[in-house]
């Protein structure tokens, strides 16, 4: 319960932080490790999304998709798995919410979505994913909890690029970290309920590192994962 209640701690500060409301102590916190990232981005990121921003919102959009969809996989590949239905549920339809928001500020600029290519970020990351069970729920669930960390930390650095550039864009990325930050929680807490807490943590930490390495070789194209 302790380790639970500093994770929960720990992700609301995160999102503090990476909405700028907060600073990190040096040394001590920072809003990456905290949500459980073994590197920042690349401080170029931001201006470089900014640079494409409505090939970034289209994406931004596809994102949300995806993570829904994913939620939604995982339903029906573990029906089994009790403690993961409910929370995997509301997850899914909270993406869905998010991918409406994002379908409205499209058509609001002009912007159509429509068929798109994937960034290479997904599923590199996912080649970590070890094919027999259980360890395949456990790999699964924690790439889930980073791609929610680094959408969490990304949004921060877009709010923050988007101030004094788009009130209406900044505002609202800023308004997503919270439930991004509890995403990245709630799947280390499927996780938790499916293996025992230190196997879980050494594990987060192996894919965490193969996460920033991931990203270390995407190309830099305008994706929130890019
Ligand atoms: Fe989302
Ligand atoms: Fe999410």
């Amino acid at each position: 319960m302790a380790r639970i209640l500093t994770s929960i701690r720990a992700s609301r500060l995160a999102a503090r932080e990476a909405a700028g409301t907060t600073r990190a102590r040096p040394g001590r916190y920072s809003s990456v490790a905290m949500l459980d990232l073994a590197a920042a981005t690349d401080p170029a990121w931001a201006a470089r999304a900014l640079s494409r921003l409505d090939e970034l919102l289209i994406d931004h959009a596809h994102c949300e998709k995806k993570a829904a969809g994913t939620a939604v996989q995982l339903l029906f590949r573990y029906p089994q798995h009790a403690a993961l239905l409910t929370p995997l549920s509301q997850l899914a339809r909270e993406e869905l919410v998010h991918f409406e928001q994002v379908l409205a500020l499209l058509a609001e600029r002009g912007l159509a979505f429509g068929r798109h290519r994937p960034g290479p970020y997904a599923g590199r990351l996912r080649e970590v994913e070890r094919t027999s069970e259980p360890a395949r729920l456990l790999d699964t669930l924690l790439c889930c909890a980073l791609i929610e960390a680094r959408s969490c930390e990304r949004f921060g650095l877009l709010a923050n690029a988007l101030d004094g550039v788009d009130a209406e864009l900044a505002s609202y990325y800023r308004s997503l970290l919270a439930a991004e930050a509890r995403h990245h929680r709630e799947y280390l807490l499927l996780a938790e309920s499916v293996r025992d807490a230190a196997e879980v943590r050494t594990r987060l930490d192996e894919i965490a590192a193969h996460e920033a390495t991931v990203l270390a070789e995407n190309p830099p194209e305008p994706r929130l994962h890019g």
